[in-house]
């Protein structure tokens, strides 16, 4: 059986340099702390959307240090929108790692590079291969369906040995010169997102001479397709909490699970608990709003809103009244606050609430 390898690997760069993409944000130099950053907003969001946040980003922590030293709310704050928070969250520890650890110096290899909170062994060769031209190949979701086409690798994405076989492949197709690497790691990117999609432009491809998903006609079988995820679906109650002054009562959720570290009203999915809650803290009767639905990754939410608002002289006269109310009776004031709705707003919430609150401001 031909071997195409070299061939692979000496036309994805020679294309990747003709063809491919020179105009990210992210591309201008080789400072391992942008490189990474966009490695990890590109995770599991697409360019387009991560071009405008990786600048906000950039503008407002230019170095490891100012993330570093910066507060957790304002690193979600900027993560808002762009989902899968959990990154955020480990971006910001890891920034603290490379400070404390690594004294402000990014390491070069991947090993290292995979101590960092966030950083698995794909995102760390990135960087590695970006940042430091060292020999280390990526497999994400794109570069996996291009190799499975190219060299008609056929096999379940959830089998370990065949994950195995993939990564064993793609490094044996790295190039023998350092200096290719950036361009070849880039080519593998830019020819899974642009060229070898799901419905892929095998005319455009400068593969399509030696690949045997083409020259077998399986181009669409494979990658073999992964079985759909199932979704669970979940019921929850939100408590919203308003003050006469329009102020509304958030929490800072547990940093794990789901919506970890946001602020977010006071959530339920067991009735009893909520009644326990509303009786403690002697809320008025709510007003039950319309529940509506909110897709995640893996559930469906069902989520109805309880609309408790708090009388003036029963609570509240001042904003200084409300933090004391929050304090005292519904939790500790870093955790648990209340917020004007425009400051609530600008907090690190679920995408649901946000979408709630402004229909609240509409309404008010
Ligand atoms: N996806 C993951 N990393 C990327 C990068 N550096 N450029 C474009 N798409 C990517």
């Amino acid at each position: 059986m031909n071997d195409f390898s070299s061939l692979f690997t000496t036309q994805l760069i020679d294309w990747q340099r003709r063809h491919g993409r020179h105009d990210l944000p992210w591309q201008n130099d080789d400072d391992p702390y942008t490189i990474w950053l966009s490695e990890i907003m590109l995770q599991q969001t697409q360019v387009s959307t991560v071009r405008d946040y990786y600048l906000r980003f950039i503008a407002r922590f230019p170095t490891v240090e100012s993330l570093a030293a910066a507060h957790e709310d304002e690193v979600l704050a900027l993560w808002a929108g762009l989902g899968y928070y959990r990154r955020a969250r480990h971006l910001h520890e890891a920034a603290r790692q490379i400070v404390t650890v690594f004294g402000g110096q990014f390491p070069r290899t991947r090993h290292e590079l995979e101590t960092l909170k966030g950083v698995g062994r794909s995102t760390a060769a990135a960087i590695a291969a970006f940042a430091f031209r060292q020999p280390e190949t990526i497999l994400d979701g794109n570069v996996r369906r291009v190799l499975c086409r190219v060299f008609a690798l056929d096999g379940d994405e959830r089998d370990r040995a065949f994950t195995a076989a993939l990564w064993a492949k793609a490094e044996s197709l790295l190039p023998e010169n350092r200096d290719d690497v950036p361009a070849y790691i880039q080519g593998l990117m830019d020819l899974g997102a642009t060229v070898c999609t799901r419905r892929p432009n095998c005319a455009a491809c400068p593969q399509r001479l030696i690949c045997r998903a083409v020259q077998e006609n399986r181009v669409a079988e494979l990658p073999r397709k992964k079985t759909a995820v199932t979704v669970r679906e979940w019921d929850l109650s939100w408590l919203v909490i308003l003050s006469a002054e329009q102020e509304i009562f958030l929490e800072k959720r547990a940093a794990h699970g789901i919506w970890g570290g946001m602020w977010c009203v006071p959530c339920y999915e067991d009735a009893a608990a909520q009644a326990a809650f509303c009786r403690e803290h002697d809320l008025p009767p709510p007003d039950v709003g319309e529940p509506f639905t909110h897709r995640l990754t893996h559930r469906l939410l069902t989520i109805t809103p309880y609309y408790f608002r708090l009388p003036e002289t029963q609570f509240l006269r001042s904003a200084g009244e409300a933090k004391r109310f929050a304090a005292s009776h519904l939790g500790s004031a870093n955790n648990a606050r209340f917020f004007p709705l425009s400051q609530a707003a600008q907090q690190a919430l679920p995408k649901p609430l946000s979408r709630l609150l402004q229909t609240l401001a509409g309404s008010l």
